[in-house]
């Protein structure tokens, strides 16, 4: 049977998705702590409470573990840095404790519909500078999710969520050196081909996303 699982400490948050869980026909399990999820199978819907600890970690690993399952995390209060950490880490969505059973309800009913929850990559062309050696090679400003900065780091193509996770500065403008990329505004650094994060201030890594390359043309996947 799929399942909606809930990794989390709150009896009422909790209480409400199980409710619209039932209400889709869906079990709900829930674990109190990253460390002590242990499932077997993929989820259809895993829901992470943000404030915990490790769980910004927790929804990237799940989210690479379980590409289709819809990682969604969950805030008590709107914090701005941890919403972007969020996304950044790849969860599918981020919602406040509040607004989030009705929107998990509107989407498990599409899924019910047919719909799948995990919406497909979509591939976006980029255009590349004309220029040698590495660093930065092209820039989706206005991609859907956020602005995308291509590198080229070794020969490889890299892309990276052009936002950091600190105070939201254009990574794109910072220093590369290496595989290091630090940002203009207050220095925190990053692997650019990873995401991990390196230095703070900032608390999180960035997002990465695949690029591809057919017949000549250069694609990021979203
Ligand atoms: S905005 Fe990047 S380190 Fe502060």
């Amino acid at each position: 049977m799929a399942r909606v699982v809930l990794v989390g400490q709150n009896s009422d948050l909790r209480k409400r998705l199980e409710e619209v869980a039932h209400t889709a026909g869906l079990d709900l399990i829930s674990f109190p702590g990253v460390e002590a999820l242990a499932v077997s199978e993929p989820p259809a819907v895993l829901v992470v409470e943000l404030e915990l600890k490790g769980a910004i970690d927790g929804v990237a690993n799940c989210k690479r573990r379980w590409p289709a399952c819809m990682v969604i995390g969950a805030m008590r209060l709107p914090i701005q840095e941890l919403w972007h950490a969020a996304v950044a880490a790849g969860a599918d969505l981020v919602s406040n404790w509040g607004a989030l059973p009705r929107q998990l309800q509107h989407r498990l009913e599409a899924y019910q519909r047919g719909e799948s929850l995990v919406p497909k990559a979509v591939r976006i062309k980029v255009m590349l500078y004309d220029r040698q050696g590495d660093g930065l090679v092209g820039r989706l400003p206005d991609a859907q999710g956020g602005p995308v900065a291509v590198f080229r780091i070794d020969q490889k193509l890299c892309a990276i969520r052009d936002v950091c996770p600190h105070e939201g500065a254009s990574l794109a403008d910072g220093q590369v050196d290496g595989k290091v990329l630090t940002c203009p505004r207050h220095g925190s650094q990053f692997h650019v081909c990873t995401g991990s994060r390196l230095r703070g201030p900032a608390d999180y890594s960035i997002r990465t996303y695949r690029v591809v390359i057919e017949d000549g043309e250069t694609f990021v996947e979203l």
